[in-house]
């Protein structure tokens, strides 16, 4: 695959190709566990490198490998490795790279279960994390110690859309000797390559967007294979690997991740000005709007001459959690539900304060606007009460 072919055309054809033994267009799914040699003379040849093989599917299976090709070609980095969940792919890398009292400098502004990991599960494994707002480069600097090790960061934050800058990051990364790592899991590679800007390994929980239905499970590692490998390795030893099925499911995802990338990042702007303007809304967070403090980041990082910011909103109510009850119980077409990235759209309200976080889905603008403005109305009576 020629890395000159764009990034559409990549999604669809990039680790693929038909089935070697029966000419079977489209990957197939190698569901089995074990892989037969012929002779021992090529189990001697696999051993010492000469010939790759295949041994048994939790090490590495030909569907998953498939994967893991059009991810590393797609994020323009060297490999990936795939495992069978977001945190998977979190706490595998955090587990290979900090080994032995490594420290990471992290966001104050993750993914709930990323910080709970950084917080609760490092430390038993004799390494930390110190939490730091990452668009301060001089508090990043000045939380760097001899032990730190890595930089961690959502480029688009869960859930306040706070807009990080890699290029900043990368650069006093490498000054100081450190490896870069980045969540994408809110942008896509359709929308962010945070390689190209620096990023040493970009984590992507491939439940989300990647897989783009809400049907699978997973995760996705990719960077230089000095970084990745011993990766791969911790994954056999904590048995995290991704289904072959899941990453079936994930390559056929992918062939459509930049339509429906277009589509999320259209619907989302619309609804973010909706809500902009609403008089039940308090506050909007989404890089995409001319308000956002991101905004002109976001413009620069994503921009690529058209106004896709990704899916994701927050927003919160005004008068509080109690007009929580009355928005959500007025929706009719949205799913009030975690997780995101899927066809449909999910609304959450947060555990703390009065947010609420959207994941904008793929139905007609009019048919989300109207569902979602009606719920708003909702809590009109209640807004003005208080
Ligand atoms: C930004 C981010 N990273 C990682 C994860 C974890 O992914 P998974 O649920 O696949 O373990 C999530 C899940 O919501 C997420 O939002």
């Amino acid at each position: 695959m020629t890395a000159a072919r764009g990034f559409g055309t990549r999604c669809i054809h990039a680790g693929e190709a038909p089935d070697p033994t029966t000419g079977a267009h489209g990957v197939p799914i190698y569901q089995n566990v074990t892989y037969a040699f012929e002779t021992h003379g090529q189990i001697e040849a696999m051993r010492c490198g000469e010939r790759p093989h295949f041994t048994y599917s939790p090490r590495a299976n030909p569907t998953v490998r498939c994967l893991e090709v059009k991810l590393a070609d797609l994020e323009g980095t060297e490999t990936s490795v795939a495992l069978g969940s977001g945190m998977a792919a979190i706490s595998g890398t955090l587990m290979t790279l900090l080994a032995d009292g490594g420290h990471v400098i992290a966001s104050d502004q993750l993914y709930d279960l990323t910080k709970t990991f950084l917080t609760t599960e490092l430390p038993s494994l004799g390494s930390s994390a110190t939490f730091v707002d990452v668009s301060d480069a001089a508090a990043v600097e000045r939380a760097i110690t001899p032990q730190t090790r890595a930089i961690y960061a959502e480029p688009f934050s869960n859930p306040l859309l706070r807009v990080t800058d890699p290029r900043l990051l990368a650069e006093m990364a490498h000054r100081h000797d450190l490896i870069l790592i980045m969540d994408n899991t809110f942008l896509s590679p359709a929308l962010l390559r945070p390689a190209d800007l620096g990023a040493d390994i970009v984590i992507h929980s491939a439940t989300k967007y990647l897989s783009g239905n809400g049907h699978v499970q997973g995760g996705i590692v990719s960077g230089p294979r000095r970084h990745i490998e011993p990766i791969r390795a911790k994954i056999s030893h904590l048995g995290t690997a991704l289904s072959p099925f899941a990453a079936w499911l994930l390559l056929a995802g992918i062939h459509t991740l930049p339509l429906r990338m277009e589509r999320h990042s259209e619907n989302a702007l619309t609804l973010a000005s909706m809500l902009a303007a609403h008089p039940a809304v308090e506050d909007v967070h989404y890089p995409g709007l001319a308000s956002d403090p991101g905004h002109s980041l976001a413009k620069d990082l994503l921009g690529m001459g058209h106004d896709r910011y990704g899916g994701m909103i927050s927003f919160s109510l005004k008068g509080g959690r109690a007009e929580f009850g009355p928005f959500l119980d007025s929706l009719r077409l949205c799913t009030i539900a975690v997780s995101l990235g899927d066809c449909s759209t999910l609304i959450w309200p947060w555990h703390e304060g009065n947010l609420v976080r959207i994941s904008t889905g793929l139905e007609d603008s009019r048919d989300l606007m109207l569902d979602v403005s009606n719920a708003l109305d909702a809590c009109l009576p209640a807004v003005a009460a208080d």
